[in-house]
């Protein structure tokens, strides 16, 4: 009985629920053909919070949600094939089991507190993460991670870049529980008898739970965890929110650096690759944007980054430009502009392709977080306000023949605006009076 149970848990365990689920891929596919309008719906660009997850592992301590594949949606974001986007969620209290993953993580704290443990061959680290740290959890890795508080939920946003395969990647867990089995049970007898000089039934009663009659199976990967158990965990941390850029391996603070934009209207934190080794070896910058209500993020554009933009509080209306989405494929005769908008809300996710122009407008107080892909030496070109204005760098006999006006009156145009980065989006009528017909 058990080793016919045995021999069928190769299959089971690549099946197992934790697997990233290939039923998404259909859906994807049908919303890329349908798009068509710029209204947010069906834009391919945009991906709800309610629509585009796909869940991996629910119970009453949490959750974890796989977006769906970014290639599958439209062509024009083909080269984000390997990257995925995972949410965690847990209740305070809580331990989401040991596991390693055939992906490259780069973990980043949203909401609450997280002890977050890396366990290699020679030791381990434990590091206290707060809202806003980020950290690289390399591919293979065995970690765990704990929601220490007692009030507060913990939510985490994950970038995966798989090894194996490129856009799948499959967790590993070390224990067996309702949701599924442990990696172990994967070998044979004999493999678990020799390399253990134990019995196998000692073996199975141990790290299985299977003892006959005895129902000791977690209920699934994420488990409630006792006070002490966490105070314990707690007094080997290091705290982590201290450091800055120090250690080249240790959790990092978005936030504890000076903004790289910030007026009145919005403040712009970011950390790049050329400052950060973890960051280096993704190629990925990371930021946190706040934006006031009733604010503009102007029109630019990344030179090579693409963004995937995680909303975190808030709603916001976001028009990005582009080239129009191709049906079939077609020979393009001429540059048609295509204007994707989408309102955009908490959890939604937006990706922002390299040197498509964006305008993000803060409809309420907003956060959002960005994962920069192919991020190292990036520029930001804004293409209105008085600095970073790609616009006001070409000289007047150029804007002269570039433009229906003089270059003067450009270049006038251009100067008007003298914030920059961030504006009012909604300058008072008067001023707007004078530009209407
Ligand atoms: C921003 O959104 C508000 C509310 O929808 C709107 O009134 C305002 O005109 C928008 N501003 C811009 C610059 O799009």
């Amino acid at each position: 009985m058990l080793s016919a149970r045995v021999s069928l848990l190769l299959g089971i365990l690549f099946l197992a629920s934790l697997s990233v689920s290939l039923g998404i891929s259909h859906r994807g596919h049908q919303e890329s053909q349908e798009e068509s309008d710029s209204s947010g719906r069906n834009n391919p660009f945009y991906f709800s919070s309610d629509r585009s997850f796909n869940t991996l592992f629910k119970n009453q301590y949490g959750h974890i949600r796989v977006l769906q594949r970014f290639d599958q949606r439209s062509k024009q974001i083909q080269n984000l094939e390997n990257y995925r986007v995972v949410e965690f969620k847990s209740k305070p209290n809580t331990l989401l089991l040991p596991h390693h993953a055939d992906a490259d993580f780069l973990l980043v704290v949203l909401n609450g507190r997280a002890l977050l443990t890396l366990v290699n061959p020679d030791g381990r680290d434990s590091y206290i993460l707060e809202q806003g740290h980020a950290q690289r959890i390399p591919a293979g890795t065995t970690f765990f991670l704990v929601n220490p508080n007692d009030n507060d939920n913990l939510r985490i946003i994950k970038l995966a870049i798989p090894v194996n395969n490129p856009h799948r990647f499959q967790d590993f867990f070390l224990s067996s529980t309702e949701a599924q089995q442990s990696y172990l049970q994967g070998f044979s007898k004999n493999v678990l008898e020799a390399s253990f000089d134990s019995d196998f039934n000692e073996i199975n009663k141990v790290l299985f739970g299977e003892e006959q009659g005895e129902e000791s199976e977690q209920e699934g990967v994420i488990v409630e965890l006792k006070r002490e158990q966490i105070q314990e965990l707690m007094r080997h941390a290091k705290s982590s929110s201290r450091k800055t850029l120090s250690s080249e391996d240790e959790p990092f603070n978005l936030r504890n650096q000076k903004p790289i934009y910030s007026n009145k209207f919005g403040r712009w934190y970011e950390i790049t690759p050329e400052k950060n080794p973890q960051l280096k070896d993704l190629d990925v910058f990371l930021s946190s944007v706040d934006m006031k209500e009733g604010s503009l993020l102007m029109p630019h554009y990344n030179s090579k980054a693409i963004v995937i933009m995680v909303i975190n509080e808030g709603e916001a209306n976001i028009e990005l430009v582009g080239p129009r989405e191709q049906q079939q494929q077609q020979q393009e005769e001429s540059w048609q502009v295509q204007r994707y908008a989408a309102e955009l809300s908490e959890d939604d996710v937006f990706v922002i392709p390299a040197a498509y122009p964006v305008a993000i407008n803060a409809t309420s107080n907003l956060n959002f977080f960005v994962f920069g892909i192919n991020g190292e030496n990036n520029q930001r070109n804004f293409l209105a306000g008085e600095k970073d204005n790609v616009m006001s760098e070409i000289p007047t006999e150029v804007l002269d023949v570039t433009f229906p006006a003089s270059g003067e009156k450009v270049e006038k145009l251009i100067q008007k605006q003298t914030q920059s980065h961030f504006v009012d989006a909604q300058p008072d009528e008067q001023e707007k009076g004078r530009f209407v017909y």
